[in-house]
């Protein structure tokens, strides 16, 4: 694992951008899989101003996206369809009709996620899969369990999953209950993975996630046994990781 320790938020943001613009830069028609959260917005404004530049071209991108709430419309202001859109695909040239979201208003839980796969291994491999990590250690939003899911699945979100995310949202009980997530195995087969992470409140999770066992309770570990991570992070995030590395 390579391990990329930047001054702050801004820095690490760079950092990010400047490995999605690399990639962007050597295969032009490659696959990004993109998250969602607070994390990755400094690097998709990074990547703007990068486009702005004129120094990338995302005609031929394709992105598929890691998750989605259920119950919430692409227009919706807290989906993660609209958050893409605001924060990246608004301002790039990337054609959205090859932008990949799981449909949050799907009525069949079970379709939505088969459809999901069938878009996966239709566009994949993905070569570059950026992630945030959740403060329980979820990616995407593969939840802690008692096993690692492979497939798109819809998850019931736990109770501190709802608490970290509610500051999104006007009240507490407008947080989704449930959602949409590409599996562990889905992200395991991504040929590249960017993890990024920021801020003291993410430096324990960081060390179990990396420094722990590898076990499903903390999601995140089972990129242990990926061959081509990258970890970026300021550095109170990655403070105690560091200390004992
Ligand atoms: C959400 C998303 C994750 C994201 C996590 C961390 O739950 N589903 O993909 O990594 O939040 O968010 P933040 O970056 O805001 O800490």
């Amino acid at each position: 694992m390579k391990i990329y320790c930047e001054k702050d938020y801004k820095t690490m943001s760079r950092r990010a951008a400047g490995i999605l613009a690399a990639q962007v830069i050597l295969k032009p028609d490659c696959v990004l899989g993109l998250a969602t959260g607070s994390t990755p917005e400094g690097a998709y404004e990074e990547l703007i101003r990068r486009y702005q530049a004129g120094e990338l071209d995302f005609s031929k991108v394709t992105s598929v996206n890691l998750d989605e709430y259920k119950g919430l419309s692409g227009d919706n202001d807290q989906s993660y369809r609209y958050f893409m859109n605001v924060h990246l695909f608004n301002h790039v040239n990337i054609d959205k009709s090859r932008t990949f979201v799981p449909d949050g208003l799907g009525e069949d839980p079970e379709k939505v996620c088969a459809d999901y796969d069938e878009i996966i291994r239709r566009e994949g491999p993905v070569d570059l899969q950026l992630l945030g990590l959740g403060n329980n250690g979820h990616i995407g939003f593969n939840e802690p369990a008692s096993v690692f899911e492979k497939g798109t699945h819809c998850v019931d979100l736990t109770e501190s999953t709802i608490e970290a995310n509610k500051r999104f949202f006007e009240k507490e009980e407008d947080v989704p209950r449930q959602a949409f997530t590409m599996g562990i195995g889905s992200i395991m087969q991504a040929k590249k993975i960017l993890i990024i992470v920021s801020g003291e409140g993410k430096a324990d999770i960081v060390a179990r996630a990396f420094r722990g066992p590898v076990t499903p309770e903390v999601p995140a570990s089972i990129l242990q046994f990926h061959r081509d991570v990258t970890l970026v992070g300021d550095e109170a995030a990655l403070g105690n990781l560091m200390k004992n590395y």
